[in-house]
């Protein structure tokens, strides 16, 4: 059995019911699943193929569903040997950017697309930085289901943008950032029936807490001392958390990791009410920085993020565009990772929290790297070094390899 519940007044809803904020206080909403008529052994999960669905009895779809799937999820967890001994921690780094599209949405977007079908909708569609619209417009290709997607015009990554272009989604780029796009996107789908799709949607969320369920699967049922997770709109990381919390209280573990937020400092909302001891936070009206994914200055789903921080004990800080590119570059170049930009803050996250001595030597940590570096090519062209070009003899070659 499961429900929707708004997590200010706890008032429930049906979970045929299309909706996404609280009618009685507009509080956000959270699917609450009554784990103990769930019965499954940890035995039984092992046999089955690793991803999203091995946890099919902790996700709230009808029995008789039919599951919208390109087997998302399964993605590795490395253990950063060489950042570890750098470092001084015991470093892990779950790296989304290996799933079907390249990001972490693909886990949610199994689950949402799953449900917009279920609910028998005819449209999807979401506002997005890029990953997001990618990942919706694969799996409503896959559904068969129209796909609209609404993204800051000139700010998305060229590699997600090719993406949603390439699975047929209706691409409308608006002239103004994310936040703006998601109101616009939250009223269309109100007026037309399409199935909204972003974050501030519960089920979609329940996708991807899987990365936590995995990460304790890949740990052999132990828990991490800490996990780092990129924020924009602040689904991920309460999403994982509910995923942790879910498996204590199921009783697969007996303790819960620490949760800490990064963000990008120009976009640092939520670290702002963090350090403030706010429980809103204050929108940033021109969130800017390389880290497209995370250009956001009122993400939707603060309030929970907050809660994930506080409940965990955890942490949130920010980085500068520069920590967070010399991050991306250590991760490349010292463990053969590449991944995005936002991606890349989880680890300039930890390096900065070591230094503050908020993250102590000897700690397992594992950090979320959200998104693939093929995504976003032009930030190594203008970033890193030029590529070298020469005459085709050996006399040219030899001078650059004996340099
Ligand atoms: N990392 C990447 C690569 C992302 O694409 C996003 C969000 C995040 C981190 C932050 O996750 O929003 O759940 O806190 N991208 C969204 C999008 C906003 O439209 O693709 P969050």
């Amino acid at each position: 059995m499961y429900e929707l519940r708004c997590i200010e007044c706890r008032e429930r809803y049906a979970p045929e019911e299309i909706i996404f904020t609280c009618k009685k206080c507009n509080g956000l909403l959270e699917v609450w699943m009554n784990l103990s008529e769930i019965e499954v052994k940890r035995e039984e999960l092992e046999k089955r193929m690793f991803g999203v669905w091995r946890y099919r009895e902790f996700l709230p779809v009808g029995k008789k569903t039919k599951i919208i799937t390109l087997q998302e999820g399964g993605t590795p967890l490395y253990k950063a040997e060489n950042l570890s001994k750098e470092l001084g921690v015991e470093l892990y780094i779950k790296n989304e950017g290996a799933n079907p599209t390249g990001s972490f949405k693909d886990r949610g977007m199994t689950l949402g697309v799953t449900k917009a079908i279920e609910l028998k909708a005819k449209a999807v569609g979401c506002a997005s930085t890029g990953n997001t619209s990618a990942s919706l417009a694969a799996y409503a290709a896959k559904a068969g289901i129209k796909c609209f997607v609404l993204l800051p015009a000139g700010k998305i990554a060229l590699g997600k943008l090719a993406q949603a272009i390439l699975h047929g989604a209706v691409v409308i780029g608006i002239r103004g950032n994310f936040d703006v796009a998601l109101k616009l996107i939250r009223e269309a789908s109100q007026k037309f029936n399409i199935y909204l799709l972003n974050s501030i949607n519960p089920w979609r969320l329940e996708g991807q807490k899987t990365e936590a369920y995995e990460i304790i699967d890949q740990l052999v049922f132990e828990v991490p001392d800490r996990v780092v997770v990129p924020v924009g709109n602040c689904g991920n990381i309460s999403a994982i958390w509910k995923g942790f919390k879910e498996f204590y209280e199921y009783g697969f573990i007996n303790e819960l990791p620490i949760m800490t937020g990064i963000q990008a400092e120009k976009a640092s909302p939520v670290v702002k009410a963090f350090k403030e001891g706010k429980d809103k936070i204050s929108p940033i009206e021109k969130p800017e920085t390389i880290a497209t994914a995370i250009r956001i200055g009122k993400p939707v789903n603060a309030p929970k993020a907050l809660r994930a921080i506080r409940e965990s004990r955890g942490y949130a800080e920010s980085c500068t565009d520069e920590e967070i590119i010399e991050a991306q570059k250590l991760l490349a170049r010292k463990e053969g990772i590449g991944v995005e930009p936002a991606s890349a803050t989880s680890i300039a996250g930890v390096i900065k929290l070591i230094d503050e001595g908020i993250i102590d030597k000897g700690e397992r940590v594992v950090c979320i790297t959200t998104g693939h570096a093929l995504k976003d090519p032009e930030i190594v062209f203008s970033r890193y070094e030029k590529p070298i070009e020469i005459e085709p003899d050996i006399e040219a070659l030899s001078s650059i390899i004996t340099k």
